[in-house]
């Protein structure tokens, strides 16, 4: 049920037509308030948000946050930037830009609004990490110079810029590490597992598990993850995080593989390929400050998520 508010906000959501964007907008909407959706369409998609096109309170902006924006509202999200490894390696230069160009626009705007801004960082700060689940106070273990780096170390750029904001200008600052996250109106070709297992067993095609298929991953729906996020932004000022957002609930690939013919009902084999190099075996975030400082938690199961993404990927592939 929408939420009641005292006071509708104005919000800027950049990367708002993007997959985790376009959630937020909806769920901003829903709740009551104006939005501005930012974005330069490079893994955004105008079909993800036609649907608000004809909403008062909605406003779709073309542009790139490297640039500096100059616009008025009380809270900014601060997503705009490509989440999977097709993507953000694509342009390397770019994605780095993205990260820490478009964080210091985005704060600047923040500073002479005076607006509260949200991060959406990563669980890609911890790297290949030998704490497992990992905490916030986990510092990582980062390769800066390896072809993941543009999106690791921006990203981690991105959340010394946003303290460094606050601890030099009193900046309300919200630092949310996601991980792995799914649903609907995820790119059809980001190569990430839950995409890339549905659209092979809505084709017929053979789902390829690497390696046994049996390291573990965790996925959270979209819905849930939205709604960790608003949380977030609406959490007291000494709530600045860095706080973990994702499901700790772990399944194999195997796992997920058989789950998800189940779901579409295909006749998809299953094919083995070599484990790629610098796979984890396991990422599984620790939640424990997020239920204890927002009271979130994920609420939808695989099951029910999966059933929601495959009736999506269904309208698409
Ligand atoms: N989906 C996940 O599992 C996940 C996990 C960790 C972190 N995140 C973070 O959440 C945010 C959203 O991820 P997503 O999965 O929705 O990815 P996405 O690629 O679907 O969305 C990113 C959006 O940002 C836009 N964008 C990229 N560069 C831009 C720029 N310079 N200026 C303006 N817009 C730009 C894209 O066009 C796209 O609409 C990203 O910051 C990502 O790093 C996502």
């Amino acid at each position: 049920m929408a939420r009641q508010y005292s006071r509708r906000k104005r919000i800027l959501v950049t990367g708002g037509a993007g997959f985790l964007g376009s959630h937020l907008c909806d769920r901003l909407i829903a709740d009551g308030h104006e939005v501005l959706c930012v974005d330069n369409f490079f893994t955004g998609d105008k079909r993800n948000i036609t649907h608000l096109f004809q909403h008062e309170r909605f406003e779709l902006l073309r542009h790139d946050i490297t640039f500096p924006l100059f616009v008025e509202v009380d809270e900014i999200y601060n997503l705009a930037c490509p989440a999977s490894p097709i993507h953000y390696q694509h342009d390397p230069v770019q994605t780095t830009k993205t990260s820490v160009h478009g964080a210091i626009n985005m704060l600047g705007l923040a500073k002479r609004l005076k607006a509260k801004i949200l991060q959406a960082s990563t669980s890609e700060v911890y790297g290949d990490p030998s704490v497992h689940p990992q905490t916030e106070d986990y510092w990582g273990h980062v390769n800066p110079i390896g072809p993941r780096s543009c999106y690791d170390e921006g990203k981690r750029c991105a959340e010394t810029l946003f303290f460094d904001y606050r601890r030099q200008l009193g900046l309300q600052i919200k630092v949310a590490r996601i991980f792995n996250t799914y649903g609907p109106r995820m790119h059809l070709a980001d190569g990430r597992v839950v995409s890339n297992f549905i659209v092979q067993a809505l084709k017929g095609e053979p789902i390829t598990l690497y390696g046994d298929g049996k390291q573990t991953r965790s996925f959270c729906y979209a819905d849930d993850l939205v709604d960790g996020l608003v949380r977030m932004m609406d959490s007291d000022n000494e709530v600045t995080g860095p706080i973990n957002l994702g499901n700790p609930r772990e399944y194999s690939m195997a796992e997920l593989a058989e789950r998800v013919i189940a779901g579409t009902g295909s006749k998809s084999a299953l094919t083995y390929a070599p484990l790629p190099q610098d796979d984890p075996r396991q990422r599984q975030p620790d939640i424990s400050r997020a239920r204890e400082l927002l009271g979130w938690r994920p609420t939808i199961e695989l099951e029910e998520g999966l059933k929601r993404t495959i009736d999506y990927f269904k309208t698409m592939v």
